[in-house]
């Protein structure tokens, strides 16, 4: 009798080793090594040698171009990420930490959408559970959508096989075994090999398969990226649970753009898509307060306008207090020591508390001039005149330097009604495209002059 071989696998990285080891080298986590059974070791094809031997390469001028039609959804947000649609064969994994969203995502393209044959398949509810939330989220349901509790890949792919659905979604990747492998459900070894047969039954049946994965606390989707270079699109559904906002986000497409970016607004029933994020980013006001300034930014690929808030106040504790909502703080730190260095103004003592509305992150340098404008507004508690809005970066000597994208920033200010943008003078664009009043400045200086 053979003896069964087995491998030491890291479930943090994938990391294989023979031996167990407490510590494991490439990721450093600790006991993070578990005993794996290779339960096929002799899975060499037979005519492995002659078939190898026999592949021509050929001219690439030879190869067909991809001609395979889109399967199109109607949420416009989701057709933008995936670069126009699906592409029937492929497969996406889609990734959000727990309670983002995901199900009810998934569940919402599958109702809205009875032109597409849709199958289902979860691990993680209940048929009640699913029909009690699709109730929630659209209660006529189309005769096109197929629910399966399961979560071994042979079933699936079984069940999958005589449906013959447009698209296969699977709720989620760490529910799903394989019998070829003996560890448990949502290890590395079992995530990788489940994805791996999804991956050959999509190529085969031509189905798009729409893969939910969670992602932990690192932000890596099944603890370690093992899944990101196998799949063909992967989009990232963000946000801050607390907040009605998320961004669904694309991180490696094939077949498109990896610079798109999508928004929704969770609401009592469902994903609402947001076709104009700016507008909602941005708080109406009546009467002007101080610390509030608008910046041009660029997520993705779509510009975006959103508003920064600051409160500056005598700090009462010894150590001033300095606290960021949506910007990195130690971003915030050197602006405000450029601002005492460079420019004289006295915030060492102050509190700055800094906050972006929505929820929502930003790590556009592009915002600085905003940041900054709204901390001095603060400061000075003078309010900024609320038909301005600002791009432009901040270097350490307290100048203002140009921004990527600049033609962008200054058409949405201009298409959301904004009378002037302030930017970096050394900004190159053609002005005479613009009806908005656009104000060059060089140092932080020249704009304080202009505004208070
Ligand atoms: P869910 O899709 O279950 O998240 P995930 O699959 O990513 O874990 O969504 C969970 C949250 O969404 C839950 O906290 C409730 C909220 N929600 C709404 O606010 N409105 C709705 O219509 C639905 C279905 C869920
Ligand atoms: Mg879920």
């Amino acid at each position: 009798m053979t003896k069964k071989k087995s491998t030491f696998v890291c479930q943090n990285c994938g990391n294989q080793s023979a031996k167990w080891l407490g510590k494991c080298p490439q990721c450093s986590a600790w006991n993070s090594f578990v005993e794996e059974i290779i339960s096929n070791p002799n899975s060499k094809p037979v005519s492995a040698g002659i078939s190898r031997t026999a592949k021509k390469a050929k001219s690439l001028k030879d190869v067909e171009p991809l001609t395979q039609k889109r399967l199109v959804f109607t949420d416009v947000e989701l057709n933008r990420v995936l670069g126009g649609g699906a592409i029937p064969g492929s497969l996406i994994l889609f990734g959000g930490e727990p309670g983002i969203g995901k199900s009810t995502l998934m569940l919402q393209v599958a109702l809205q959408n009875p032109q597409l044959k849709v199958l289902y398949v979860s691990g993680e509810e209940s048929d009640e559970q699913i029909k009690t939330r699709a109730d929630r989220v659209q209660p006529e349901t189309s005769d096109n959508i197929f629910i399966l509790t399961e979560t071994d890949t042979n079933i699936i792919k079984n069940a999958s096989e005589n449906l013959q659905p447009d698209i296969l979604i699977i709720d989620s990747i760490q529910t799903l075994h394989s019998d070829k492998l003996d560890s448990a459900p949502g290890t590395v070894s079992q995530i990788r090999e489940c994805t791996s047969e999804l991956i050959k039954f999509a190529k085969e049946t031509s189905t798009a398969v729409l893969l939910i994965g969670h992602i932990n606390k690192d932000g890596a989707i099944a603890g370690p990226k093992v899944l990101e270079h196998m799949v063909d699109t992967v989009l990232q559904f963000e946000g801050d649970r607390n907040h009605v906002y998320r961004i669904l986000r694309t991180i490696k497409n094939r077949f498109g753009s990896a610079s798109e970016l999508g928004v929704y607004e969770m609401s009592g029933n469902g994903l609402r898509q947001v076709t104009n994020p700016s507008e909602i980013l941005i708080t109406e006001r009546d009467e002007n307060t101080s610390g509030v300034a608008i910046a041009g930014t660029i997520e993705g690929a779509r510009p975006l306008l959103v508003e920064i808030q600051s409160l500056v106040s005598s700090a009462v504790y010894g150590t001033p207090q300095r606290s960021t909502t949506g910007f990195d703080t130690r971003r915030m730190n050197m602006l405000l020591a450029v601002l005492e260095k460079r420019c004289g103004f006295r915030l060492g003592a102050k509190d700055v508390f800094l906050n972006i509305t929505g929820g929502i992150k930003i790590d556009d340098t592009a915002i600085d001039l905003a940041v900054v404008c709204s901390i001095l507004s603060s400061d000075q508690d003078v309010p900024l005149d609320n038909q301005i809005c600002f791009a432009g970066e901040i270097g350490l000597s307290g100048e203002i330097r140009a921004v990527n994208r600049i033609d962008q920033r200054i058409s949405e200010a201009e298409k959301l009604g904004y009378k002037k943008i302030i930017i970096s003078k050394y900004n190159k664009f053609n002005s005479k495209d613009f009806n908005i009043e656009i104000v060059k400045c060089g140092k932080i200086e020249d704009v304080f002059r202009l505004l208070f």
